[in-house]
């Protein structure tokens, strides 16, 4: 087994590190407020908060985790967010109970037959109405007035956005802010959204929860943890071997352990020392794998758009500056905000206060190649 994975969220062993930020989300949370955990693509947030609520759990606080990404409408929503409730109770009675003294929706077990349940929502209206919706959003609180704290994580968050036009981003802030026994965490992948909702001040959920930035793993714990994986597997890698392992990843958690994985692979039984060669190696193989894709992902882009993401592969750097513009032969600063919009909202660029850069270090080098 590859010692290394970069498929799903880190767990057990597999987590390093992150005590710091562990300890700060759970007393943040166990003591009553909100937070907001903010990171560029792949630093590790959802494996983080994971963490965050088997500790809470330790601790007697039911959490629920609920992902915004398959959320297509708001029937799916109302159906999705109490389907996750229901699954939590162990008073599952009591929650039907609580469900079934709603307005406008009727909870439904079927049993497959096995014996399990499976639990559904029928709606009592054509179209799910703000009222149900905010009636939905009070049951967290509802839920635990047996004294149980209840901690709610919203992934993906910013998906929230698609209901735009029937102000659910409003209404949650606004039941959420008088919620006592439940609390929330919003973590969410496009950081550019989750920042303009929690920091902009037209917004509702502007102030409304602590903010913490994750930034990226220590670089000598990261180290530790390479080698000790990679000796599991009679391989030897030198501190500065991963130091330059892990640059060639940008530091980004989930790319060390995509090249990590992919040098475990490479290693025969008769190679036992990790080179910078074999790094180097490792890491063009994975371009050259994924270059008809990256192909694909650039070629559809307008020509200003990819000058642009050229650019910003080289520096992000001020951008806007009539020296970059000048340099890397683009139009002009108007022409440029376009093509960002439309750059940061594919996901490949990431803003940090005013510096762009291309979140994926693989397609950064395709770039520059
Ligand atoms: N603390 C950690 N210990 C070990 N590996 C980690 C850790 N955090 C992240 N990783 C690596 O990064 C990968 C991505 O982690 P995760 O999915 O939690 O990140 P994310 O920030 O939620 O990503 P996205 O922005 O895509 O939602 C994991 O599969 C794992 O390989
Ligand atoms: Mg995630």
């Amino acid at each position: 087994m590859n010692p290394f994975n970069y498929i799903s969220i880190a767990r057990g062993d597999g987590f390093y590190d992150r005590a710091e930020e562990t300890e700060r989300l759970v007393k943040t949370l166990s003591g009553g407020n909100n937070i907001v955990l903010l990171a560029p693509r792949r630093y590790g947030k959802t494996s983080l908060v994971f963490k965050v609520m088997e500790e809470l759990e330790k601790q007697g606080v039911d959490c629920v985790y609920f992902d915004m990404m398959p959320v297509y409408s708001l029937e799916s929503f109302v159906e999705l967010f109490t389907s996750a409730l229901y699954r939590k109770q162990t008073a599952k009675e009591k929650f039907l109970s609580i469900v079934s003294k709603l307005k406008n929706i009727r909870p439904k077990l079927t049993f497959d037959p096995a014996g399990n349940a499976d639990f559904s929502i029928d709606f009592n209206e054509p179209r799910v109405s703000v009222s149900t919706v905010a009636d939905v959003l009070d049951l967290p609180e509802k839920m635990s007035q047996d004294g149980r704290k209840i901690v709610v994580v919203f992934d993906e968050f910013q998906e929230i956005r698609r209901f735009g036009k029937f102000g659910l981003e409003s209404l949650m802030r606004s039941k959420i802010q008088l919620h006592h026994a439940a609390n929330y965490l919003f973590l969410g992948s496009k950081t550019h959204l989750m920042q303009d909702m929690f920091m902009a001040k037209n917004r509702p959920f502007y102030n409304s929860a602590m903010v913490m930035q994750l930034s990226v793993l220590p670089e000598a714990d990261t180290c530790r943890f390479l080698q000790n994986r990679f000796a599991a597997s009679d391989i030897r890698i030198d501190e500065t071997m991963c130091r330059h392992l892990i640059s060639r990843a940008d530091n980004i958690p989930y790319y060390i352990q995509l090249i990590a994985a992919e040098v475990w692979q490479y290693m025969t039984p008769d190679l036992h020392d990790v080179t910078k060669d074999i790094v180097d190696e490792c890491f063009a193989r994975v371009i050259e794998l994924k270059h008809d894709y990256y192909f694909e992902l650039f070629d559809r882009f307008s020509p200003a758009q990819k000058r642009l993401l050229q650019s910003i592969a080289r520096s992000g750097e001020n951008i806007f500056s009539s020296e970059y513009i000048a340099n890397n032969r683009l139009v002009g600063a108007s022409s440029i905000q376009k093509s960002l919009a439309v750059l940061i909202e594919s996901g490949l660029v990431e803003r940090s206060d005013s510096t762009y850069f291309i979140g994926d270090p693989f397609f950064r080098r395709f770039l520059l190649q």
